[in-house]
C-alpha cells in the first residue's frame, strides 16, 4: 500500500498529445499587470496559426491552449510546454515562431526564452 511518502511506480502511458503547451491569458482588473496585458492573446493566436501551419497540431501532435494564471507573472507573458515541463517567457511572435519551429517540431528547448526557475508571482 503506498502512503503519501512513497513513491509509485511510474506507468508508461501513450499520451494523446506529443505536446502541449499552455498559454496565460489572465486578465486583471483595474490595470493590474498580468499576461493579458502584455498580448497573450495574440502570442496564443499566432502560435496556434504558426502550428496549424506547418501541420503540427492534432491527436498524437501538439495541442495549443489557453490557461488562466500559471502563478509565474512576474515572468509574464508565460506559456508552458508539456511534457518537458519548460515554461517560456516571450516577446514577441518572432520568439512565439521559434519555440513553435524547435520545441513544438522537433523538442528542441528554446533557451534564451526561458523563465528563470525562481521567478514566481
Ligand atoms: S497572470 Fe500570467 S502567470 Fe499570472
Amino acid at each position: 500500500m503506498n502512503t503519501p511518502d512513497t513513491p509509485t511506480a511510474e506507468v508508461a502511458r501513450p499520451s494523446y498529445y506529443k505536446r502541449h503547451i499552455f498559454f496565460c491569458t489572465n486578465q486583471r482588473d483595474a490595470g493590474v499587470e498580468c499576461c493579458a496585458q502584455q498580448g497573450a492573446a495574440e502570442a496564443f493566436e499566432h502560435c496556434k496559426a504558426k502550428a496549424k501551419s506547418l501541420g503540427l497540431l492534432g491527436a498524437g501532435k501538439v495541442r495549443v491552449n489557453k490557461a488562466g494564471c500559471l502563478d509565474r507573472c512576474a515572468g509574464g507573458p508565460i506559456a508552458v510546454v508539456y511534457p518537458e515541463a519548460v515554461w517560456y517567457t516571450y516577446v514577441d511572435k518572432a520568439d512565439i515562431d521559434e519555440i513553435v519551429t524547435s520545441h513544438l517540431a522537433h523538442g528542441q528547448v528554446v533557451e534564451r526564452l526561458l523563465t528563470p526557475p525562481h521567478v514566481g508571482r
